[in-house]
């Protein structure tokens, strides 16, 4: 995929991370885009604007207020230049003045200024990360059309702590701007595909949930194999411990009410491949606080149903032309899956028996039937990313039929 003539601001926030944003302006480089940086204060205590100038080939830009600097092109300026804002790293700070409107440095008034899309690799402490205001932060620019790429799980540079908080790897960085930026080609480019995956976290209490065995495995496979093909994939994922897909825009969820929030607002779409493991139940209500051992006994838990999403992808006002889901069954598999078919208004089941002698679930293979109003085909025992690829291919035929 190519960057060609694509011009990217830079802004690095300050982080020991800001080392990794020297190694992303050259591979951004390298896909054939322009890269100008904004560096604030702090970014300039961990890297220099001197390293960023050479490896962009560009001025940089530090000073609000500096009109004696002859590059002084201006906030508005900057932002009107560019095709696509990358903040990396994105600072617990820098994220905080955006979701509250602040522009008091550069990079913030830059941030606040532009209409332009804003793509933030955060990084910091892992407690930073998951302390409640940047929790809520991140929800504010989430919903503000900010999109992010990590942070991932993984030791801390500075203190040897791991958790979640570590810069998303230039690599992956570069695969998000891609996935928003780059030129498509394939059959399915000019597509949009929205795909579930993996299971959802149902809390019980803060520190307990229900979930299931998927891996996410099967479902990134076919985000990935989808975008190989050239869609523009959307993927919205459940908790899971494996990567986000190369050229995918990910979107990170927990429950199954807000992954359906998140299908919803990703359509419409040419088509919807529904394969997460969505709890069919969660608790009715989340108990606030931990619930301790008692007199009492076990407590009862009171369930109540989670929306089908895939069902409500089936019959939306905004259906996709082509609906596919999965059937995850340990018996009848084909008597229930054709039941599925109907019931969840899909065009395509892709049926698999997940009995735990199958070892389908986390594994690495998977045998599935293709069943559809017109028959069942049988695939043979295969790896799930060559289950991928021949659905995505697949999926590319039968958008195909729909061309003029
Ligand atoms: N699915 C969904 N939302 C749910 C439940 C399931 O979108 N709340 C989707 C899954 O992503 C999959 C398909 O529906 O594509 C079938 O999932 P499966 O777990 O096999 O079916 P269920 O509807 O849960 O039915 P049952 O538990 O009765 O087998």
């Amino acid at each position: 995929m190519s960057l060609s003539a694509k011009r990217i601001l830079l802004v690095i926030g300050g982080g020991v991370a800001a080392y990794k944003s020297l190694d992303l302006i050259r591979r951004l480089r390298e896909r054939g885009a322009s890269v100008r940086c904004v560096m604030t204060a702090a970014a300039q205590q961990f890297v220099t604007p001197l390293s960023a100038g050479t490896l962009s080939a560009d001025h940089v830009f530090t000073d609000l207020f500096d009109r004696n600097d002859e590059h002084d092109v201006g906030h508005i300026r900057l932002s009107r230049e560019a095709d696509l804002i990358v903040v990396a790293p994105a600072t617990a700070d820098l994220m905080a003045k955006l979701a509250t409107g602040q522009a008091n440095d550069l990079a913030s008034a830059v941030l606040l200024a532009t209409d332009k899309p804003v793509l933030m690799a955060p990084a910091m402490n892992p407690r930073m990360w998951s302390h409640a205001a940047t929790r809520r932060n991140r929800e504010t620019l989430a919903r503000d059309g900010i999109r992010f790429v990590g942070p991932a799980r993984g030791e801390m540079a500075e203190s040897g702590e791991a958790g979640e908080g570590r810069m998303a790897e230039p690599l992956e960085i570069v695969a998000a701007v891609e996935g928003l930026l780059g030129r498509r080609t394939g059959p399915l480019a000019g597509r949009r595909i929205v795909v579930t995956s993996g299971p959802t976290h149902e809390p019980i209490d803060p520190v307990r949930y229900i979930a299931n065995r998927s891996s996410g495995k099967q479902g990134h496979a076919i985000a990935a194999a989808l975008a190989e093909l050239g869609a523009e994939v959307v993927l919205v994922s459940g908790p899971v411990t494996i990567a986000d897909p190369a050229g995918v825009e990910t979107v990170h969820v927990e429950t199954a009410r807000q992954m359906q929030a998140a299908v919803e607002a990703a359509l419409p779409a040419d088509a919807a491949v529904m394969v997460a493991a969505v709890a069919d139940w969660r608790v009715a209500s989340e108990a606030g606080e931990k619930i301790k051992k008692g007199a009492g006994g076990a407590p009862a838990l009171q369930m109540v149903e989670n929306p089908d999403i895939l069902a409500g992808v089936g019959h939306h006002r905004k259906r996709p032309f082509l609906v596919v889901g999965f059937a995850a069954e340990t018996q009848d598999l084909l008597a229930n899956a054709r039941q599925k078919l109907k019931r969840k208004g899909a065009d395509i089941i892709v049926a698999n028996d997940v009995s735990p002698q199958g070892g389908v679930m986390g594994g690495d293979r998977n045998e599935v039937r293709i069943v559809t109003a017109g028959g069942v085909e049988e695939w043979p025992l295969m790896d799930k990313d060559a289950v991928a690829a021949r659905l995505a291919e697949l999926i590319a035929r039968r958008l195909a039929s729909t061309l003029t």
